[in-house]
């Protein structure tokens, strides 16, 4: 079998931090002995490859123009726009460039979707379907949905994570108009039945939308395949900038414009378009289809690693998400009787980088919704680790995480009253000879 490379290094131009140290240290300081940054959080955030931003910056300086004016300066920008939307169709197999309208954000697609496909069938039916793991964009637009009339259905998943097509089915009635089902999981990785659920949609004459913001460029996209209607993806997932994304929507499918103005986007969003960061978002889809079998053979090598050698190295730990279905950058793990937050704070002291659930909620502390969809006890979710491998993450930084992350959290353990309490159970099982108690679910 051939041995899987790592795919080619980009040239990392920020700067690196710089060390402090000392008794006392804050979290916000860093270890001196840890010389590089491990950055494990891509699905927050993934570095700008440069190619990308040499790409973008001519669109900064002299193609500086408004792709809606009709003169030299104007028409250069529309190219490039031309261009982008072609790169972007080619990542997701939509039949025609025209199919594609680009927006700000992740949220800003999935919004346009749902509220956009809701008003322009409201007359057909005002039932919407969601699974109850989507992200926030989809959980409250639905919620403002709910509140204009609209009635909102929402589907259970399994303890992966994983909608029942059959629910899907079941749930469809004749006012339904929309079913919108995240293609990947941005917490726990799991990948939806997309393909069934299409199958489902199509036959009953129902649109199907689904956010692919964590799947696109990261993992094949086939709108034809998965016979989805509408798909959400944005640039930064795959190495492009911030503040471009997209909506793909089927040519034939009824769009109401969430803004009031001109007629760019063929009329479906209006406001000036982001030239740059649109012309990066394309370079960047052009390279993701490139180089997508090696960026994802060597994060399945990387995420081997990385959770067998936690669940080898900690005691009760339990991986989530599918254990198939999943994609493949993500490690989401929870370790119990510790907080994510405490985990992360040391974790970061080293000088690495990973999340504690979505990065949308982790300021704020709150547990996440898509764990307690998958039946995970509100407590035990505190203490989720969630790790986003990148194609520039390398085998001696998942042995430096392996190396660190255990006596932090029996560090940790060591501080709470909940584990030593825990442990005497376990020590009576041990010498009763029978397991201890399942903490998995309250
Ligand atoms: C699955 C999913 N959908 C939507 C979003 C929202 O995207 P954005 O932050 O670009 O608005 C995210 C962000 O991480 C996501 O992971």
């Amino acid at each position: 079998m051939p041995s899987i490379e790592p795919p080619a290094p980009h040239r990392d131009e920020s700067s690196p931090h710089v060390p402090t140290s000392g008794p006392g240290a804050s979290p916000k300081q860093v270890n001196p002995m840890t010389q590089d940054r491990i950055y494990m959080d891509h699905v927050a955030a993934a570095p700008l490859l440069p190619e990308v931003l040499d790409a973008m910056m001519p669109y900064f300086r002299e193609h500086f123009g408004n792709p809606s004016s009709m003169h030299g300066v104007g028409e250069k920008a529309e190219e490039a726009l031309t261009q982008a939307r072609r790169q972007v169709a080619e990542l997701i197999h939509a039949r025609s460039p025209g199919e594609i309208v680009f927006t700000s954000c992740g949220t800003e697609s999935n919004n346009f979707a749902l509220k956009g496909v809701a008003l322009a069938y409201q007359n057909k039916g005002r039932h919407i379907v969601v699974s109850s793991v989507e992200h926030f964009s989809i959980m409250h637009a639905v919620k403002t949905l709910e509140k204009m009339g609209f009635q909102i259905t929402h589907l259970p998943v399994d303890g992966t994570g994983r909608v029942d097509p059959d629910e899907v089915d079941r749930a469809i009635t004749p006012q339904t108009i929309l079913v919108s089902v995240m293609h990947g999981n941005n917490e726990v990785g799991t990948l939806q039945p997309i393909a069934e659920i299409g199958r489902i949609t199509r036959a009953k004459g129902v649109l199907l939308h689904t956010d692919a913001v964590a799947t696109a460029g990261v993992i094949p996209v086939d709108v034809e395949a998965l016979q989805a209607d509408l798909l959400s993806l944005s640039a930064n997932a795959f190495y492009g900038p911030k503040g471009a994304a997209a909506l793909y929507i089927r040519k034939g499918v009824r769009i109401h414009p969430l803004l009031d103005g001109g007629i760019q986007e063929n009329g479906r969003r209006a406001g000036t378009e982001n030239v740059p960061a649109i012309v990066g978002m394309g370079v960047a889809a052009e390279i993701a289809l490139r180089e997508m079998d090696n960026r994802i053979a060597w994060a399945r090598k990387l995420q081997k690693r990385l959770q067998e050698g936690i669940l080898e190295r900690i005691p009760h730990v339990v991986l989530l998400g599918h254990p198939v279905d999943r994609l493949p950058q993500i490690v989401s793990v929870l370790v119990e009787y510790v907080e994510g937050e405490s985990m992360l704070l040391f974790l970061d002291m080293e000088n690495i980088q990973i999340a504690s659930g979505s990065a949308c909620i982790s300021r704020s502390l709150k547990v996440s919704h898509v764990m307690l969809a998958m039946g995970i006890d509100a407590a035990l979710a505190q203490g989720s680790l969630l790790f986003s491998l990148g194609k520039d993450n390398t085998e001696e930084q998942v042995d430096r995480v392996l190396e660190v992350l255990p006596p932090i959290v029996q560090r940790l353990r060591d501080m709470s009253p909940l584990y030593k309490k825990a442990a005497r159970t376990f020590r009576s099982s041990a010498d009763a000879g029978t397991a201890g108690p399942d903490p998995r679910r309250s």
